[in-house]
């Protein structure tokens, strides 16, 4: 592969235009590692790069003025959950993996940039937005605590490491604000292509016996979508072939797939809740783009539900949001494609209350659980919302009751009694879905909303603020 010769002349990659120049004439960036006194000698020559610059947002806020239709056009950004893995897929090969449509400017990409330039991965963002990741070497297999607990998904970095390098110790993620969220299925599954794992001094040390993981059959006991990628990368480089029954089944892990079968991999039933993967000796490079993000497609659709207005969505796909579309289309808001772009659309009074459970891909997303949420405290009637993937996933309901919107919880089930109005407040959330459910009740309450601590927003929403306030909301990014 030629990847390096098709590369542009550099271009700012932030507001900040925080960047330095490689010799490949890429715009790279600082490490987040450096300056911390953790420079390793890798990072020596700043080829190492966070994909953004550093922007310390916990300390921002975001301020809406509710009452304004949402009306105009918003491109989607790549996939946060299919671009982390794809990052990860460059431990599995000493080529250059080459990622399009990657949303670069999100902090979660950020963390795991930190995360692999650690462990020895150099990246650069060419001007035409491709993003080039390359370890040419595995410099440390040690995912370390102060990286691993900024961002659970730094765990998908363990099924990779221990296929290529044959050893890896990767922090233990521990709690989060969804529940205890465990990683036992990654280990079992590890365990049973021959791994010997051991959890000491809060890390999973794990070592590969000699010759490699082997293929092996694993059945997840519950499905999980990371547990998928994380296996499904590892048994890339296995002896023999693996079989991963009860998989996720998310666009996200095909996407996966689908990148490694470019870099050489030999995978089936990707998609289907039985992924086979045939080991390979080595994998190569691939040039392959992120997929569009179905999660804020979904956000912005039931924004117009509860704006209302005509929103335009560019760069996005229906095909990964089926289990959607019934909801909306009950509830009152018009969804179509026209042109290669989706139109979201609702004019008529207010939407109507309806029932919804998450459950794994294809069934209704948990992350778009908060959001519906809050589109439903304003509906006509009421709608039941159940939570049956994440144990502690309603952190928005005491603030959305602040609000003013009438809920109440029972177990897994939250009562949502449509209500005439909200009124702003000054409200923050402990997680991603959480804080931007709370910035769409910003848009509709009367008054002025604050939404705090957005660092969560930053983690997985690029330029929200430009977004909404280019479709008519009133908002800002001010000092929390
Ligand atoms: N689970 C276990 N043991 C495991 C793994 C999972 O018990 O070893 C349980 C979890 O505790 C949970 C369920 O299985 O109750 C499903 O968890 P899953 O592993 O599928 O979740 P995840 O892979 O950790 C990803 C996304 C989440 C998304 C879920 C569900 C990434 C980086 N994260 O998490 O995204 O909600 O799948 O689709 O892909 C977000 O973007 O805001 C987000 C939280």
């Amino acid at each position: 592969m030629n990847a390096m010769k098709e590369t542009a002349s550099p271009q700012s990659l932030s507001p900040e235009g925080e960047r330095e120049m490689s010799d490949a004439g890429q715009t790279v960036l600082p490490s987040p590692l450096q300056g911390r006194g953790s420079k390793g000698e890798g990072q020596q020559n700043h080829a190492l790069i966070s994909p953004v610059s550093p922007r310390n947002s916990g300390l921002e806020a975001i301020r809406i003025r509710g009452g304004q239709s949402l009306n105009g056009t918003i491109s989607i950004s790549g996939a946060k959950n299919a671009a982390l893995k794809l990052m990860c897929a460059t431990l599995l090969t000493d080529q250059p993996l080459q990622l399009s449509n990657m949303p670069v400017t999100l902090g979660d990409l950020r963390t795991l940039a930190g995360v692999l330039s650690h462990i020895g991965t150099t990246a650069a963002l060419r001007a035409d937005g491709v993003a080039i990741f390359h370890t040419p070497e595995i410099k440390t297999p040690i995912a370390p605590y102060d990286l691993v607990r900024m961002m659970r998904a730094s765990i998908l970095v363990l099924g990779p490491l221990l296929a290529r390098n044959h050893y890896a110790e990767v922090s233990l993620p521990g709690g989060c604000a969804l529940g205890t969220r465990p990683v036992d299925f990654h280990i079992e599954g590890l365990r049973a292509m021959g791994a010997d794992i051991v959890l000491e001094d809060g890390y999973i040390k794990a070592r590969a016996p000699v010759g490699g993981l082997r293929g092996a059959r694993y059945a997840f006991p519950k499905i999980s979508h990371t547990g998928t990628e994380n296996l499904m990368m590892a048994a890339t480089l296995a002896n023999g072939e693996t079989i991963l029954d009860n998989a996720a089944r998310e666009p996200e892990v095909s996407n996966l797939a689908e990148c490694l079968i470019a870099m050489g991999a030999k995978i089936s039933g990707h998609g289907t809740s039985r992924i086979t993967i045939e080991g390979v000796p080595a994998l190569g490079g691939a040039i392959h783009p992120v997929l569009p993000d179905r999660i804020e497609t979904g956000t912005w659709m039931i924004a117009v539900g509860l704006t209302g207005g005509a929103l335009r969505l560019k760069n996005a796909s229906l095909a990964h949001l089926g289990a959607l579309l019934g909801p909306l289309g009950c509830s009152g808001v018009e969804i179509r494609e026209e042109n290669g772009d989706i139109l979201a659309t609702r004019t008529n009074g207010r939407c109507r209350g309806i029932d919804i459970m998450t459950e794994a891909y294809p069934g209704f997303p948990t992350d778009l659980q908060a959001q519906m949420m809050t589109m439903l405290t304003l509906c006509e009637g009421a709608g039941l919302v159940t939570e049956t993937i994440f144990e502690n996933r309603f952190m928005h309901v005491p603030e959305l009751r602040r609000m003013g919107a009438d809920i109440t919880v029972h177990g897994s089930s939250a009562l949502v009694r449509g209500v005439e109005r909200l009124k702003g407040a000054e409200v923050m959330a402990t997680d991603l879905r959480a804080s931007v459910s709370l910035v769409l009740a910003g848009l509709v309450a009367e008054g002025t909303t604050t939404v705090n601590r957005i660092y969560h927003l930053d983690r997985g929403y690029e330029r929200i603020v430009e977004k909404l306030a280019g479709c008519g909301a009133v908002i800002e990014r001010v000092r929390g």
